[in-house]
């Protein structure tokens, strides 16, 4: 079976959630602590053993490009200080994949940035990781899109993830009907975007890891404009579910909702409480905030 190597970051949306902070900055650059969003995004790429990354951006977004390369004045101020710890973290950075970038010179929705990244990807199956979601699993543990890529590698279906999520939280996401299978992993039949309350009794929403064929695209390149009139990645899933088949799988890892105020700040506190240099000052600051709360 292909291995997958690829994977499509889709990275052109105007982060209108966080204005002002992105007027001038994407939302990829940042910080979680000390390490912009798009990093959780590719390391958890690179731990599945990817290694060609498909960056769709659009207009404003070359400082995510120029992150993943060198920069000259930095480095070499770096070393004259003798910062070698530093100079290695950025070096590994640089190292990690190759970064293609491709323009969606339109904002017509999901569906049609994924597509965008057919020439590159080709024939190849590949990986999609939104953005927005951040997953941090320990060290050795499958990362979400790791499990996703070996399911395909020994099924040769094109493998989702998904989470259960209360009712009430369903408008929110991609949501998968399905049977579920002796495996565990369910086999999907229909894929509704952000479904109106009774639209399904179906609570497996999607978090933003997908491992697709390529035949996926031959879907996306006829999917007409669907929900909020955007091209929707979920209609092409649902075209794929009765193609070749779609399955759909629960994955291990702490999940953080980033593309969202209260999420990225969750992000940053358990993240921070994690970190080797201010872990321990964070949560001495935490426990004494919560008595004067
Ligand atoms: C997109 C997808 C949706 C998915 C969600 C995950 O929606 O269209 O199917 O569940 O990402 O974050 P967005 O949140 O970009 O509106």
């Amino acid at each position: 079976m292909t291995k997958v190597r690829k994977a499509i970051i889709p990275a052109a949306g105007l982060g209108t959630r966080f204005l002002p902070a992105t007027k001038t900055i994407p939302k990829e650059m940042l910080p979680i602590v000390d390490r912009p969003t798009i990093l959780f995004i590719v390391e958890e790429a690179i731990r599945a053993g990817i290694e060609d990354i498909v960056l769709i951006q659009g207009r404003q977004k070359t400082s995510i490009e120029d992150f993943f390369d060198v920069t000259y004045e930095l480095e070499d101020k770096l070393e004259r200080d003798g910062k070698e710890k530093m100079i290695e973290q950025l070096k590994r950075i640089r190292s990690m994949a190759n970064i293609i970038s491709i323009r969606q010179k339109q904002p017509l929705g999901l569906g049609h940035a994924v597509f965008s990244g057919r020439p590159v990807v080709g024939d190849e199956p590949f990986a999609v990781l939104l953005g927005d979601e951040i997953m941090v699993n320990k060290e050795g543990e499958d990362t979400p899109t790791a499990t996703l890529a070996r399911s395909y590698e020994s099924t040769g279906l094109s493998t989702v993830a998904v989470m259960e999520v209360p009712e009430k939280e369903t408008h929110k996401y991609g949501i998968v009907e399905g049977e579920i299978q002796p495996s565990g992993a369910v086999r999907v039949k229909n894929v509704i975007e952000k479904p109106s309350p009774g639209q399904t009794k179906s609570r497996l929403a999607l978090p933003g890891r997908y491992v697709f064929s390529a035949e996926i695209f031959q879907y996306l390149e006829t999917t007409q404009p669907g929900k909020n009139g955007e091209i929707q990645l979920t209609d092409g899933m649902t075209a794929l579910a009765s193609g070749s088949g779609l399955l759909a799988s629960q994955f291990k890892a702490r999940r953080y909702d980033a593309g969202d105020k209260l999420g990225f700040l969750q992000a940053n506190i358990e993240i921070g409480l994690d970190h080797p240099e201010i872990g321990a000052g964070l949560k001495t600051y935490i426990q004494e905030l919560a008595r004067r709360l």
